[in-house]
C-alpha cells in the first residue's frame, strides 16, 4: 500500500527512483510519480495506471530529467480520491516549490485544509496529502528553514504518516520524518536512500537506519541531521539490512507467486531450523521471554491478525488450546480494536502480520499493552513496527514475499504455531504427553518432503484448475483444524481470479449456503483422515445430491471417492493436526493456475495492497 522512495547524492536519482518503485509494486498502487530539482526548479512527473505510464512519460524527456541527483517517488494506493494524475503524489503548494510523497492518512485534513484555503491556497487534488504541501509551504515562508517549516507542521497534523519533502529554495536537501507508517534511511558514500521497505533499496546499500515515530531527517548528500520533535538532536541508530538482491527476482518462474509457492519446503527447513533441533529436546524459541511466573498466571490467550495471518492465526488457536488446553480467542484485529475487550496483564496477546505493518493489527497490539498484557508477534519482518514494540518475538523466516497474495508466509506464520503451541505445551502443560509431541515434532520434520511431492506433481492441479476456471462462484468446506484451510484456500481464489469463493464449515452447509448449490457451483471439500473425515464425506453426499460439482482434496486412498468426486486433488498422507500445511499447497496452485488461465495479474491482483497501513 503506497510506497515511497528518495535519494540525495551525486549519481542521477531518477533510475534510482523508478527501479525503487518497480521494487514495491507489489504493495499494490494505482497510480505513481516523482519529483526531481533541475536548474533550481522543483519539476513533477506523474501518471495515473501502472508505473510503465510514468516510465513512458519519463523516458519521453529522460535527457532532461536524469540531470537531476535528488528526487523523491510514489505509488499512491487510493484513499482519498480518485486513482487519478492529479491526485497522484507528489503533491506541491500554490508557487510549485514544495513536492511533498506521503505513505498514511491525514485524518484532520478536511480542517486543515479549510484553514489554508482561507489562506489563499489553491488546492490541485481531492487528496489528505496536499494540505502537507501547503502547510509546509506556509511554514517555510516564515522560518526559511525546511527542517523546522516540517517540525512546526507535523505539530498540526493528526494521522498517520511517512512524508519525504523538497523545496526548491532549500538546495540539495530532503527532509523525511514519520507517524504510525514505516520509513528508513538507506547509508551509502556521500548519498542517502529512503524507502518505505528495503527492496527499494538494497541494490544500493545494506546500511540503514528506521525512523521512529515523530522523528525528523534531514539530509544532503553529505550530512544526516536527526532530530526529535522537540528539537533535540538523535545518534543515528545504523542497522544493516537482512534481504539479499535475489530475493527479488522471479528465478525463471513466471509469477513470484508460483516462486513463493515452491519456495515452501526450504521455508519449513528454515523455521524449524535452529528452533527443533532435535526430537527429544525442547523447542526453542530464543525472542520468546514469557518466564515462568508469567507462563504460571497466563490463564487466556487472544490472538488478533488480519486477512491471510488471521487463517493462520485460527490454526494457532487450534494447536494451542489442544496441546495447552489454554483458552484462546481469534479476532480480526479490525473488529477487536472497536470494541470493549478484556485482555489484561494474565493475557498473552499475540499479534500475526507478515508485514508487520498492518495498521489494524498495530493498533490491537497497542491497546492489549497499554491494559498491561504481553505482547508476542509472530511476522515475517523482524524489523518491522510491531516486532520492533513487541516483548517477545516468533519471527517467522519465509525471506522477502513479493506476490500480494500471501502463500510462503502463510505456510511459516502456521509452522511457527505449531512451534509455539510446542513450546507452550513443554513448559506450561503437562497435558500431552512427551511421546505425542514428539510424533509432532517428527510430522514436522519430514513435512517438506511431503510438499516436495505435492510441487513434483502438479498436473492433476492443473488440469482440475482448467476444467474449473470458468465457475462464477466456488464453495470450499473443511471441519476442525481444516476450517482455516478452506477460508485460506477461497482467499486466495478470490484474490488473484476474482471468482467469488467462500469458505464453509462443512456442518453448516445445510443451514443455508446449501441453497446456493447446484449444477454450476463447485465445491471443494477438504477431506483429511482423521476425527471428521467420514463427516465431511456425509456432507460431500449432501452437496453431490443437490447436484453440485464435487472435488476433493484429500489424503485418503479410499477409492469410493472415485464416484461422489468429478475431480480428485490427493496429497501424501498426514497426521490431522498437521494436514493445514500441506493441505494448502494444492490450494494456492489452483488459485494461481486459474488466475493464470484466466490472464489475470497474479502478483498485483486489482484493488489489493500487500501492507495494509491504514484503518
Ligand atoms: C493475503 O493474501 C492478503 N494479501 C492479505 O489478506 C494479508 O494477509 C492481510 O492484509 C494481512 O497482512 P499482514 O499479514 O502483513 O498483516
Amino acid at each position: 500500500m503506497c510506497g515511497i522512495v528518495g535519494y540525495i547524492g551525486s549519481k542521477s536519482a531518477v533510475d534510482i527512483l523508478l527501479n525503487g518503485l518497480t521494487s514495491l509494486e507489489y504493495r499494490g498502487y494505482d497510480s505513481a510519480g516523482i519529483a526531481v530539482c533541475i536548474d533550481n526548479q522543483v519539476e513533477l512527473y506523474k501518471a495515473e495506471g501502472k508505473l510503465q505510464n510514468l516510465k513512458d512519460i519519463v523516458s519521453a524527456q529522460k535527457t532532461h530529467i536524469e540531470k537531476s541527483s535528488i528526487g523523491i517517488g510514489h505509488i499512491r494506493w487510493a484513499t482519498h480520491g480518485a486513482p487519478t494524475t492529479a491526485n497522484a503524489h507528489p503533491h506541491s503548494c500554490n508557487c510549485g516549490k514544495v513536492a511533498v510523497v506521503h505513505n498514511g492518512i491525514i485524518e484532520n485534513y478536511k480542517e486543515l485544509r479549510e484553514k489554508l484555503e482561507k489562506q489563499g491556497c489553491t488546492f490541485r487534488s481531492q487528496t489528505d496529502t496536499e494540505t502537507v504541501a501547503h502547510l509546509v509551504a506556509s511554514k517555510y515562508a516564515v522560518t526559511k528553514d525546511l527542517t523546522e517549516a516540517v517540525r512546526l507542521a507535523t505539530k498540526e497534523i493528526e494521522g498517520a504518516y511517512a512524508l519525504c519533502i523538497i523545496h526548491q529554495d532549500v538546495k540539495n536537501t530532503i527532509v523525511a520524518t514519520r507517524r504510525n507508517a514505516p520509513l528508513l534511511v538507506g547509508i551509502g558514500d556521500n548519498e542517502f536512500y529512503l524507502a518505505s521497505d528495503v527492496p527499494a533499496i538494497i541494490e544500493h546499500t545494506k546500511k540503514a537506519m528506521y525512523l521512529d515515530d515523530n522523528e525528523i531527517v534531514t539530509l544532503t548528500p553529505n550530512s544526516l541531521l536527526y532530530i526529535d520533535s522537540d528539537n533535540n538532536k538523535l545518534t543515528p541508530k545504523i542497522e544493516i539490512l537482512p534481504w539479499e538482491p535475489v530475493a527479488l527476482s522471479k528465478m525463471g518462474y513466471k509469477h513470484f507467486m508460483l516462486k513463493e509457492i515452491h519456495e515452501q519446503p526450504d521455508v519449513v527447513r528454515n523455521v524449524l531450523s535452529g528452533k527443533l533441533r532435535a526430537i527429544d529436546e525442547n523447542v526453542r524459541l530464543d525472542e520468546v521471554t514469557l518466564n515462568q511466573d508469567k507462563l504460571k498466571v497466563l490463564n487466556r490467550i487472544q490472538i488478533v491478525a488480519c486477512g491471510t495471518s488471521l487463517h493462520a492465526a485460527m490454526i494457532g488457536k487450534y494447536i494451542i488450546e489442544d496441546l495447552c488446553g489454554i483458552p484462546v480467542d481469534v479476532e480480526p484485529a479490525s473488529e477487536f480494536i472497536y470494541r470493549r475487550t478484556i485482555t489484561d496483564k494474565n493475557t498473552l496477546v499475540i499479534g500475526v502480520s507478515q508485514s508487520g505493518e498492518t495498521a489494524d493489527t498495530i493498533t490491537a497490539v497497542r491497546q492489549a499493552k497499554a491494559l498491561g498484557s504481553h505482547i508476542l508477534i509472530v511476522t515475517n519482518r523482524p524489523d518491522s513496527t510491531m516486532a520492533r514494540e513487541a516483548d517477545s518475538l516468533v519471527p517467522v523466516n519465509a525471506g522477502i514475499e513479493v506476490s500480494v497474495a500471501a502463500t510462503k508466509s502463510y505456510m511459516a506464520q502456521v509452522i511457527s504455531f505449531y512451534l509455539l503451541a510446542i513450546y507452550l505445551a513443554e513448559r506450561a502443560s503437562k497435558r500431552v504427553e512427551t511421546n505425542d509431541l514428539n510424533k509432532l515434532k517428527h510430522e514436522l520434520i519430514v513435512l517438506p518432503q511431503k510438499i516436495e511431492e505435492i510441487l513434483a506433481h502438479k498436473e492433476g492441479i492443473q488440469a482440475c484448475a482448467k476444467k474449473f476456471a470458468n465457475a462464477k462462484d466456488f464453495i470450499f468446506i473443511a471441519r476442525g483444524i481444516n476450517f482455516a484451510t478452506a477460508l485460506e484456500g477461497a482467499l486466495k481464489l478470490k484474490e488473484i481470479s476474482y471468482i467469488n469463493a467462500t469458505g464453509y464449515t462443512a456442518g453448516e452447509l445445510k443451514h443455508g449456503p446449501i441453497a446456493m448449490l447446484d449444477e454450476s457451483m463447485p465445491v471443494l471439500s477438504i477431506l483429511m483422515n482423521g476425527k471428521v473425515y467420514e463427516k465431511i464425506l456425509s456432507n460431500s453426499e449432501e452437496a453431490k445430491a443437490r447436484n453440485a460439482r464435487m472435488i476433493a482434496l484429500t489424503n485418503s486412498t479410499d477409492s469410493k471417492l472415485d464416484d461422489l468426486f468429478e475431480s480428485i486433488i490427493r496429497i501424501p498422507d498426514i497426521d490431522e493436526m498437521i494436514s493445514p500445511a500441506l493441505a494448502i499447497v494444492p490450494l494456492q496452485l489452483l488459485a494461481y493456475y486459474i488466475a493464470e488461465f484466466l490472464g489475470k495479474d497474479v502478483d498485483q491482483p486489482r484493488n489489493l495492497a500487500k501492507s495494509v497501513t491504514v484503518e
